[in-house]
Order: C-alpha cells, then sequence, then structure tokens
C-alpha cells in the first residue's frame, strides 16, 4: 500500500511527460525559405556527391520575428514514396516521434541567412528525399521551418543512390569475372594440351 502511494505520482510524471512529446509539426508556419543544391529528379551518389544547402528568412513575415530562433538543424528527410509501407520511415505529427528526417546535415547557432555543404554520407539508404530546415527556440523546440519542397512533398525530390545498390552490382560484377577467369583458365589448359599432343604427334 505504501510504496503505491510513493509510485504513484512518479507513474503520474512519467506517463504526463511521455504524453506531452514534442512540437506538433501542424502548428509550425513555415518562415524559412530552403533552397538545395540537387535538381529535381537528380540522382546523386553516397560518398560522392555533395548537397548544399542555403537558407534564409522569408522577407513577407515581420522583420524581427526571428528573435526567438537560437539554432538551425538542417535534415535530409524521406520523401512520401519512399515511406510507403515502411513503419520504420513513418511521418508523425509529434516532432519528436517524427521518422521522416533521419538524417542530420547541419546543426549550428542561427543565423538569418547561411550556406551549408555535406557530403552525402556513406550509409545513407537509397531513397527519393528533400531538405527541411527546422529553426529551434532556446529550449530546443522547433519554432518553425522550411523545406525544398511543396506542403504535400510531391515537388523537387532528388534521389540518393546508397552503397548497397552499387555493392550489389560489383558484386554481381565480380562474380561473372570470378566464373569468366575460372573458364579461361579452363580453355587455356586443354589448349596446352592439344598444342602438346601435336608437338608429341610431330
Ligand atoms: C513567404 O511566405 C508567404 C506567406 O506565407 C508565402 O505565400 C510565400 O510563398 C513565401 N515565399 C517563399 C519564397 O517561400
Amino acid at each position: 500500500m505504501a510504496t503505491k502511494k510513493v509510485c504513484r505520482p512518479f507513474l503520474l510524471l512519467f506517463f504526463a511527460s511521455y504524453a506531452a512529446g514534442g512540437v506538433l509539426f501542424s502548428t509550425l508556419k513555415p518562415t524559412l525559405v530552403v533552397q538545395a543544391s540537387p535538381r529535381a529528379g537528380s540522382v546523386l551518389n553516397v560518398g560522392e556527391d555533395r548537397i548544399t544547402v542555403t537558407w534564409s528568412l522569408n522577407q513577407s513575415f515581420p522583420k524581427g520575428m526571428d528573435q526567438q530562433y537560437k539554432k538551425i538543424k538542417v535534415k535530409l528527410c524521406y520523401a512520401p514514396i519512399s515511406q510507403k509501407d515502411r513503419a520504420w520511415r513513418k511521418t508523425v505529427d509529434d516532432i519528436k516521434k517524427d521518422k521522416t528526417c533521419q538524417f542530420k546535415i547541419a546543426a549550428q547557432p542561427y543565423n538569418s541567412t547561411a550556406t551549408v555543404a555535406w557530403l552525402i554520407e556513406r550509409d545513407t539508404p537509397t531513397a527519393t528525399y528533400f531538405i527541411r530546415t527546422y529553426a529551434l527556440d532556446s529550449q530546443d523546440n522547433e519554432v518553425t521551418y522550411g523545406q525544398t519542397t511543396n506542403k504535400n512533398k510531391t515537388t523537387n525530390l532528388f534521389v540518393i543512390q546508397g552503397i548497397s545498390g552499387r555493392q550489389a552490382s560489383l558484386d554481381v560484377a565480380a562474380a561473372v569475372f570470378s566464373v569468366f577467369s575460372v573458364f579461361s583458365l579452363f580453355a587455356f589448359f586443354i589448349r596446352e594440351k592439344w598444342a602438346a599432343k601435336r608437338v608429341q604427334r610431330k
């Protein structure tokens, strides 16, 4: 009985904090204008290609509204086409639980405009992506965003070709070559034998 009484407040606190979650994406008003180097539909390679991202403040909002912006986070995000049937990439309105933007491109103190460059990390999976930038307040809560695609995430998307796809085709090529080399070694021996036989006959 006593333990129950002691535990209850902690349990309540635990559930309250869990229920509180993070900021809801749907409550944010986009005030950042984000541009990135990949052209719509282009295919980039991990470990080789770079993405540059530039953000600025949308000038149609009143000046000084960015005073609470303290930090900028630039993220690489899955387009809906690459989220289909993949619960681990699901979009959740609660940003803390959202799985849309799993890759960090940059995180730095807020500047009303800046450009960052990112060499696409080798463990980035093959998928269709866009880029989103969040501004955070002093409590590390998201207060606004901007993205390179439209609201429905259908325009201006690009593809990243991961290592696995290319690795697979390299493996196939290697297998083909090793079969070929065994075969040519075999052919070489047969030809040598024939040549030897011909010499013997003479
Ligand atoms: C700036 O914000 C206004 C109002 O939300 C919007 O209509 C406009 O498209 C935005 N401009 C850019 C460049 O995103």
